[in-house]
């Protein structure tokens, strides 16, 4: 949730390592922005700390007013509150004597450590989690005199999640870093260093990359990288090169992150499908180093994932039933854990992460491989934990994504589910290669489609700038259409704060079409008529259902499809796509209207209130 930068460069004082730890929370801040914070250390001189509660913008503006001396390393902070509300007194960093330390996840025995500390004599500013830990590196440094020894020594006294990075005032070369259960990747300059929540922190200065395991503790100065276990003993890390370079991470003359993130999913969802066959254009898939055998027997798929993805989850159901004849459960991850699912040996879970972070996510992947499940994950963030701890990983390429709320990684994680759906089932011989080649060609011609989406968008932006008052919006879907209208409620939820929900449209006369009422705005995602006859037909009963009950119908059909026009207020046409493609180019028209309906609101639609990008708490 929180993002954490570090960096020590060279042996003389200067501005640098505050700019460039400034810079790398810019580009952490969708991970949490409750408040922000530095410590910055220099030869002979005490602890220099500034925070600031909100945005990151308060903290520069705060540094603007009361400038911090020169340094030679820093470590910075950017908030999503768990323990202690967001204040400036609880904005990390947290300092006990010469030691500043910096916290992303929970220690969860804070308490008793707390007890403990404050009958030793600590005194506790904050109602932070975080500062039980600076209190126990200032002792543990007292004792060892040495930082990173007091690191192992205090990581292996914590319970919880965290990444820890820690300065203290004697050491002004050095950061010191510990990872459990939460992301830490090493940057790896020329007489600088690097450490980071993601390698967004640093990716303007290098794409050398360090991915740190489970329970490792790192220091780094301005030349040397060591890497230990909690018990000091000497530990490998994995070496990486970033695949994306600084300007994908900006905005590039867009009004968002998130309007940019739209434009970029025809290249994202090409990207997915890259070099994912062999000369005979057969899908090869590498990355899934499970053995065929295993593969074969697998007798049912279980996704997990949360929120986006989990909806990402369910257009894979369809396709992966359709195409395989394997069923398919789709669980939210934090319920899937606590059930006792039935899951073993054949079968295969596949967890569906953009962050690869998802604490959620995460547990659910531990708790499957406990049962002897083998588990496939879609991940778009290259060094994170789930395709770290899962069996095998089929990469999005969506590149990053930065504003809070997922649209081109959502694209992108389909993409990558149809691959999965589509190897399984030529491998287990249920299509035939030219059937699956045949397919391919079909969601080659996507990104084409989505631009075209994207080209014809005006309308959908000026009805969603009309309706900036509305209060509330019904979206109805059938088939892989409801995936997507339960897509297109939860983004308009959480970036125009507006109650939207979605229904599987045949659900309607169960219940929910008592809340129809005049006026009342429905979008509908009409299936292709060129799919199956059943589908479309009663999808079109529905429409008129509502209209005749005076609800205000806007419709999501296909070109040419000219059965929903005596029903619809507005129709916004999407291009001719298999059933099954649908969603990809059907939930472009949703995600722009959210979009633009927050902008014309005033609202922040990169960094919507309450939320935080990577949720790394359970
Ligand atoms: C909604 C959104 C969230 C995420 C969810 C899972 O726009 O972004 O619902 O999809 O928190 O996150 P990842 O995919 O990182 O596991």
């Amino acid at each position: 949730m929180c993002g954490i930068v570090g960096y020590v460069g060279s042996a003389t004082p200067s501005g640098r390592p505050l700019e460039v730890v400034i810079e790398g929370l810019r580009r952490l801040e969708y991970r949490g922005y409750d408040s922000a914070g530095v410590a910055l250390v220099a030869p002979g001189e005490p602890l220099a700390v500034a925070k600031k509660a909100g945005k990151l913008a308060n903290l520069v503006e705060e540094l603007d007013a009361r400038p911090l001396p020169a340094a030679t390393a820093a470590i910075g902070h950017t908030r999503w509150a768990t323990h202690g509300g967001p204040t400036d007194t609880n904005a990390h960093p947290h300092v006990s004597g010469k030691v500043a330390v910096i916290h992303n996840g929970i220690v969860e025995n804070f308490a008793e450590l707390r007890d403990e500390l404050a009958a030793a004599g600590a005194v506790f500013v904050s109602q932070t989690d975080t500062e039980v830990v600076a209190h126990l590196l200032a002792r543990a440094y007292d004792e060892l005199g040495d930082l990173t020894t007091a690191m192992q020594q205090v990581a292996g006294r914590l319970d919880g999640t965290f990444t820890l990075l820690a300065v203290h005032a004697d050491r002004p070369g050095l950061v010191v870093g510990a990872r459990h259960d939460s992301p830490l990747v090493v940057g790896l300059g020329q007489g600088e260093n690097f450490l980071g929540s993601d390698v967004a922190a640093f990716i303007a200065h290098t794409r050398d990359a360090m991915e740190l395991g489970q329970d490792q503790v790192v220091s780094i100065t301005a030349d040397e990288v060591a890497v230990t276990d909690f018990a000091g003993r000497p530990a490998q890390a994995k070496r990486f090169v970033v695949d994306w370079d600084a300007r994908a991470a900006e905005k590039g003359g867009f009004r968002s992150f998130m309007d940019k993130e739209i434009h970029d999913e025809p290249q994202a969802v090409a990207d997915t499908l890259l070099g994912r066959t062999d000369r005979a254009g057969r899908l090869t898939l590498d990355e899934v180093r499970i053995d065929e055998s295993v593969l074969r027997a697998v007798d049912k798929i279980v996704v997990v994932a949360c929120g986006t993805a989990a909806y990402a989850g369910h257009v894979a159901k369809y396709a992966i039933e359709h195409w395989c004849r394997i069923p398919v459960e789709v669980e939210l991850a934090h319920e899937f854990r606590y059930r006792d699912p039935v899951v073993d040996e054949r079968t295969l879970v596949v967890a569906i992460s953009q962050s690869g972070e998802t604490m959620d996510t995460l547990m659910a992947v531990r708790h499957a491989r406990e049962q002897g499940s083998r588990v496939l994950a879609i991940v778009n963030t290259h060094g994170s934990t789930i395709p770290r701890e899962s069996d095998a990983v089929l990469y999005t390429h969506a590149g990053p994504e930065v504003a809070v709320a997922s649209t081109k990684a959502f694209l992108a994680q389909i993409t990558a589910a149809y691959l999965l759906g589509l190897y399984l089932a030529e491998l287990r011989g249920n299509m035939f290669h030219d059937e699956v080649a045949a397919i391919l060609d079909e969601l080659r011609a996507v990104p084409g489609k989505i631009q075209q989406v994207i080209d014809r968008s005006g309308r959908v932006q000026e009805v969603a700038r009309w309706m900036a008052d509305t209060p509330t919006v019904l979206f109805l879907g059938r088939h892989v259409g409801y995936p997507v209208a339960m897509e297109g409620a939860l983004k308009l939820k959480e970036l125009a704060y507006i109650h939207a929900e979605g229904f599987p449209a045949g659900e309607l006369k169960h219940g929910p079409i008592a809340l129809i009422e005049p006026g009342q705005p429905v979008f509908v995602v009409v299936p292709s008529p060129r799919g199956r006859d059943a589908l479309h037909s009663k999808v079109v009963s529905n429409i008129q259902e509502i209209r005749a009950r005076g609800a205000r119908t806007l419709v999501i059909a296909e070109d040419g499809d000219e059965a929903v026009l005596p029903y619809a207020d507005e129709v916004f046409w999407v291009p001719q796509t298999p059933t099954l493609l649908a969603p990809l180019v059907t939930v472009v028209p949703l995600q722009i209207f959210a979009c633009e309906l927050a902008t014309a609101k005033g609202l922040d639609v990169d960094q919507p209130r309450n939320l935080a990008k990577s949720v790394t708490v359970e």
